[in-house]
């Protein structure tokens, strides 16, 4: 229903903000969450930031118990780790336990996620199809938003809104500006997830400090 508020909507259907590409930019690199009764895992597997639920395809396990960390996407269970594609590449004892060829693994693969990004802002949402973040959050919000963003690189000493602060709300997001220049973001977790899921982060503008940012952005979608 296109005019119909995001948040009226079930949960699988809408955007919620994850992280910031940063957190994803390391070989190995993973943000969990949970939407509903869906877990997530956005991880970077070889360069490549790619969204998948968090749920091994063979008994079921979830894969990354942590909401954030570096570490393969490989279960916990009985060790098959998965490629960035969401196949099953590496099965101990395949030969003996699991005896799985290329159509077995393909029927094995992770089921995917949506993945998008605003500046360096990271979405994610379980349905595969539905509007865009951009379409979502409507194109001057998505700009406000990717322009901030990109101008408040650097991490730095975590600060408490104050009152007169600007407030912009974007999904599960909620950023307060400060009057001399920091950001801080707030995202609460997703509908479904506990408090663990939720996460702040300040952020000092670009030209705040003179080192040049400690952080680079992995591959991920435009
Ligand atoms: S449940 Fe994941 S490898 Fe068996």
């Amino acid at each position: 229903m296109p005019n119909e508020a995001p948040e009226s909507r079930r949960p699988e259907t809408r955007w919620f903000h994850l992280c910031l590409a940063d957190n994803l930019a390391s070989p190995n690199a993973f943000v969990t969450t949970r939407v509903g009764a869906v877990p997530l895992v956005v991880q970077n597997i070889k360069g490549r930031v790619v969204a998948f639920r968090n749920v091994c395809t063979h008994r079921f396990a979830v894969i990354h118990g942590e909401p954030a960390g570096c570490g393969p996407l490989r279960c916990p269970y009985h060790g098959w780790s998965f490629d960035a594609d969401g196949l099953p590449v590496g099965l101990p004892f395949n030969p003996t336990d699991f005896q799985l060829e290329a159509e077995g693994r393909r029927r094995l693969a992770l089921h995917p996620a949506s993945l998008a990004r605003c500046g360096r802002l990271v979405f994610v949402r379980v349905a595969l199809d539905g509007p865009s973040l951009e379409e979502e959050l409507g194109a001057d919000l998505f700009a406000r938003l990717a322009a901030l963003s990109d101008a408040f690189p650097h991490r730095g000493v975590a600060l408490e809104p104050a009152d007169g602060w600007e407030r912009i709300e974007a999904a599960n997001l909620r950023i307060h500006r400060a009057p001399d220049g920091a950001l801080v973001l707030h995202s609460a977790a997703p509908d479904g997830a506990d408090s663990r899921f939720s996460r702040t982060v300040t952020l000092y503008p670009a030209t705040a400090l003179t080192t040049a940012p400690t952080t680079a952005d992995a591959e991920l979608p435009a």
